[in-house]
């Protein structure tokens, strides 16, 4: 599985830095929807759910996260360290968050507004749409 990883560019100076982000220049889709998670507990695992069509990419703004992504195939395991770098994820990609620090703050950019329709929240119905869409390939799970 290839993972996307961005490095936004920071605008420093002997101020501090900045980091702008735009729609189709920084980001590759239309943003609808920003959303972000703090206080979360350092043994909580969030996510366990896929989407159908939406597309997102994670920016750990403060402190550090992990993700996990599984594409049905593989997994992979994104470390987020910086302000400055994010984890592109494509539609159905099942993914996990984890290993929150305290100070953890997950930004999230979304192509689309909230929609409970979009999730496949079930595991094994993810195997399945990722199964029918790709038949030949050999599962590693
Ligand atoms: P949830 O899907 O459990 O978060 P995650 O899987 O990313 O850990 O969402 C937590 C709650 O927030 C749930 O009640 C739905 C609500 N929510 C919104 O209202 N809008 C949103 O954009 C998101 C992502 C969640």
């Amino acid at each position: 599985m290839q993972v996307v990883k961005y490095m936004f560019q920071p605008h420093g100076d002997d101020r501090g830095q900045l980091v702008a982000l735009e729609e189709y220049k920084d980001i590759p889709f239309r943003i609808k929807r920003v959303y972000y998670m703090y206080d979360t507990r350092a043994d909580v695992v969030r996510g366990h759910h896929a989407h159908k069509s939406l597309e997102q990419i994670l920016i750990c703004i403060h402190g550090s996260c992990k993700i996990r992504l599984d594409n049905g195939y593989e997994k992979k395991i994104v470390p987020l360290e910086k302000p400055y770098e994010g984890v592109y994820i494509a539609n159905n990609i099942w993914r996990e968050m984890f290993d929150f620090s305290e100070d953890a703050v997950l930004m999230v950019l979304a192509s689309d507004l909230y929609d409970e329709g979009d999730y496949i929240r079930d595991y094994h119905e993810f195997i399945q749409i990722v199964k029918e869409e790709a038949p030949d390939r050999v599962t590693l799970i």
